[in-house]
């Protein structure tokens, strides 16, 4: 055990004695006047930016803008994105023994070079294709749908210029996930959607989106950042104001959410989750893994019945 997740544990404890406090007290209420009537004043608490009258689908074109900046770097294993590079550390285990769990994939095959043979997953956020590639490396197909054009160029030139063994394998559209859906509905073993929830102000309508796209059985994966005190202190204001590993204004706790709340949006639309497992992410080795504790960072698999 290091010493980051010392400090991690230690965070945990304050944090969520606080939370407990409020909710004990009933000082909920408060704490949402506010959050709403004074967050501004408090750092990563809402995204002040311009909202568009009219979105297309769940997409927020300030969001997608800010993203796409971040094309320069993306590939950079020692850049500022290394994050993304060693989170397959996580997600695809996260995968593999999720289709293993429901059947999907024999368990005998989870450890093979390529379990994933034979399944088609959707990739709804794909970015610069990252994840994309970690999974179509162990065999799968992988469709990876983006709304950020310059995301979709950055990974359609990625894997014909420096993983050209895997350009059969996969194949990207910049696309919102809602649109993709109109036209390959229950076509998908598996819809994968990364760190893309805490982009997103409109989370049912991705959502829905997703599910469509399953075929029944399917699974649907999803990590991102719980909407904790702690998530709020670590992504936003050590993350992104103290040691600023990631760019101002990447993320806003309001857009953060809680499994059971994605749960809940899920289940309204067939799908019934199978198991929430916490990560942690050590930023002094650039390393994750699954912890019991779901409290800032988690990954959601669901089933559609
Ligand atoms: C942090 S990146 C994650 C990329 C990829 N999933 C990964 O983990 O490597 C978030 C991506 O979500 C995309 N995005 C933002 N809003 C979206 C939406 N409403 N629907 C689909 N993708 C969205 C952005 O364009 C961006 O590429």
């Amino acid at each position: 055990m290091g010493l980051y997740y010392c400090y991690y544990v230690v965070l945990c404890l304050v944090f969520g004695l606080v939370e407990k406090l409020v909710n004990l007290c009933k000082l909920d209420v408060l704490v949402d006047f506010l959050e709403s009537n004074f967050g501004h004043f408090i750092i990563g608490l809402n995204d002040t930016r311009p909202k568009e009258t009219a979105p297309t689908d769940s997409v927020s074109k300030s969001e997608v803008e800010h993203l796409a900046k971040m094309v320069t770097f993306w590939w950079d294993k020692q850049g500022p994105a290394k994050m993304l590079h060693t989170f397959y550390q996580v997600r695809v285990p996260l995968v593999v023994e999720g289709l293993a769990e429901t059947g999907r994939i024999s368990k005998a095959d989870v450890s093979k070079t390529d379990s994933l043979k034979g399944i088609r997953i959707l990739e709804a956020g794909c970015g610069g294709g990252v994840l994309a590639e970690d999974l179509a490396r162990l065999g799968a197909y992988v469709v990876g749908v983006d709304p950020g054009q310059e995301m979709i160029y950055l990974a359609k030139e990625h894997v014909t210029t420096h993983s050209s063994k895997l350009k059969d394998s996969v194949e990207y559209h910049a696309i919102t996930v809602e649109e993709h859906a109109r036209k390959f509905a229950e076509t998908y073993d598996a819809v994968v959607c990364s760190e893309v929830m805490e982009h997103v102000d409109e989370k049912e309508s991705i959502l829905r989106a997703c599910v469509k796209c399953l075929k029944p059985g399917g699974s649907i994966f999803i990590t991102t950042e719980s909407k904790t005190m702690l998530a709020w202190f670590l992504w936003i204001v050590t993350a992104e104001y103290i040691l600023r590993y990631i760019p101002k204004n990447t993320h806003f706790y309001e857009k953060f959410i809680k499994p059971e709340a994605i749960s809940s949006i899920l289940s309204k639309y067939g799908c019934q989750t199978q198991r929430v497992r916490g990560i942690f992410y050590d930023r002094p080795s650039n390393s994750w893994r699954f912890i019991e504790n779901q409290y800032c960072n988690y990954g959601l698999h669901a089933v559609k019945r």
